[in-house]
């Protein structure tokens, strides 16, 4: 069953196990949205061999297998768009439900029994992913409850899988290391972050390194600044009660925007293994300084207008408490202090309710030292940029200057573009890829235990003592103080 309209993650990646997946949180909007359709896109893909099973859990004794599986197909069908037909005779083959209490050691002895059963009755061959699709406070005591029930180990391999956040701080992410370490090994343990299963993300590294052109100008030499943006133009979307705790540092800046930095700055790895590219990721994260105070701008959403729609301000959003500080934007310049990027800041910038939907890093490139052009102003010439658009349309855009044709000397700015949409097709979602990952364990897209602790690590000091929030109007760009961030003379914050 081929799925002709979109992308599948790597042609020829089959799995040689039929495994057993652990869902926890399998009644939840992760799973709904994103786990069930990748799972499904796996299956009709041939990645994920038919007759492995997907066993749901929660704490909800509302379901039992029957239920889930029509919740499930409800589910599939509103968000995965192929093969409809296929749904539910897809449900009914593969999937199960167990509720489980947090903490509850009989329930986890029943999960035991319940999954030694299954792997009996299907003939797998005891290979088992366990993943925690759950609110951060239930990861400890699910985490526990497995250990103690002896399913850190199983007849085959065992994977865990733990969603983002990992901790609230550095001491709440080291406990947490320190607690799946007593279990786990360390290499069965998969820290998710789903911006590395992005094919852009992934392609940064081919674009670094099997590029002499990027490459040979990625430093100090050549770079001036280099700016990543994660903007939301969406709000909480129901989320106030889980987001309220979080705020933008520790949804956003701490997991995804340090992910994006570490691989734009790193050095080259000594392969293309997990256990390299990680080295040279947690050496980034430890030659920055930890972020003070003052080197950053927090902002929180007020009332305004988005594509011509008003939208209430953070404060009026349903489940927002009215003395609420909590940042809805975070802007924050950093420093990588070794020989490739010393001197050269680093602009992190995220938010919700901002103008527009967009994930981009933009490398500046220097201006040239001299005006070589005696009619032109310095400042009209502009500097060079690529820019890399991980979402929407994503691609590439080197921007550079030319004469426009007949005129007296002067110079324009244009762009060479690349879009992958219009090379490959849609691109894979980037659950799918990583679930892939995890079943073949390759864990070159996750996120090491020293290195969430060292991105944990570089917020410390800000999560200690965090700005007071400025207000902006939804659909801006943030607060106008985020642009005393910037160096004088430096170009502004792009514009996308
Ligand atoms: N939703 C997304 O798009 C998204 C994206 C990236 C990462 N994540 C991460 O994925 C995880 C799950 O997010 P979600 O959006 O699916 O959350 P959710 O919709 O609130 O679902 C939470 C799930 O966990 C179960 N659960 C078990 N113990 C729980 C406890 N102590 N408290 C609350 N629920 C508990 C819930 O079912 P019972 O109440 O029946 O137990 C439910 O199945 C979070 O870590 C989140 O940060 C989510």
């Amino acid at each position: 069953m081929p799925s002709s309209t979109r992308a599948s993650v790597a042609v020829g990646r089959k799995l040689e196990t039929r495994p057993l997946l652990v869902v926890f949180g399998a009644t939840g909007d992760l799973m709904r949205r994103k786990l069930l359709p990748a799972l499904y896109g796996l299956s009709v893909d041939g990645h994920l061999p038919a007759g492995s099973v997907i066993l749901g859990a929660a704490r909800s004794t509302d379901y039992q297998d029957a239920s889930y599986r029509s919740w499930a197909a409800l589910g599939l069908k509103q968000f995965s768009p192929f093969h409809p037909d296929a749904i539910d005779p897809w449900c009914d083959a593969t999937l199960f439900y167990q509720p489980v209490r947090d903490g509850a050691a009989d329930d986890y002895r029943a999960l035991a029994e319940r999954i030694a059963a299954l792997e009996k009755e299907h003939q797998l061959d005891g290979n088992r992913v366990l993943y925690l699709a759950l609110p951060f406070e239930a990861f400890a005591p699910t985490i526990q409850g497995l250990g103690e029930a002896g399913l850190g180990h199983g007849p085959g391999w065992t994977r865990i899988v733990i969603e983002k956040p990992f901790g609230r701080d550095l001491d709440s992410a080291k406990s947490l290391n320190q607690l799946v370490h007593q279990y786990f090994d360390e290499p069965s343990i998969y820290r998710i972050d789903h911006y590395l299963g992005k094919e852009t993300v992934q392609n940064l590294l081919v674009l670094r390194f099997a590029n002499v052109l990027f490459e040979s100008l990625w430093s100090r030499d050549r770079v001036s600044k280099v700016e990543i943006t994660v903007a939301e133009d969406l709000g909480l979307e129901g989320r106030a009660g889980y987001y309220d705790r979080a705020g933008a540092l520790r949804d956003m800046v701490q997991n995804h925007l340090t992910q994006l930095l570490s691989l734009v700055a790193m050095e080259v790895p000594a392969a293309y293994d997990a256990e390299a590219i990680r080295n040279e990721k947690v050496k980034v994260l430890r030659s920055i300084a930890p972020v003070r105070p003052e080197q950053a701008v927090f902002g929180q959403y007020e009332a305004g207008t988005i594509d011509g729609a008003s939208v209430p301000g953070y404060h009026q959003e349903q489940g927002v408490p009215g003395s609420s500080v909590t940042e809805t934007f975070v802007a924050l310049q950093l420093r990588i202090e070794n020989w490739r990027w010393q001197g050269v800041p680093f602009y992190l910038r995220t938010g919700k309710r901002l103008a527009q939907r967009v994930t981009q890093v933009v490398v500046n490139f220097h201006r040239p030292p001299v005006t070589f052009f005696k009619d032109l102003d310095p400042e009209d010439v502009h500097s060079n940029e690529l820019v890399i658009t991980l979402q929407p349309n994503e691609g590439f855009d080197l921007v550079f200057e030319v004469k426009p044709p007949g005129e007296a000397m002067a110079t324009r700015t244009e762009r060479m573009r690349f879009r992958y949409a219009e090379q490959f097709g849609n691109l894979p979602d980037a659950y799918q890829t990583l679930l892939l990952d995890v079943l073949e364990g390759d864990a070159t897209l996750f996120v090491r235990a020293d290195e969430v602790e060292a991105s944990w690590q570089l917020f410390a000091e800000l999560l200690a003592h965090p700005p007071a929030p400025k207000g902006y109007p939804a659909g801006s760009w943030g607060p106008s103080a985020a642009d005393q961030l910037l160096q004088p003379n430096e170009e502004p914050w792009s514009r996308p």
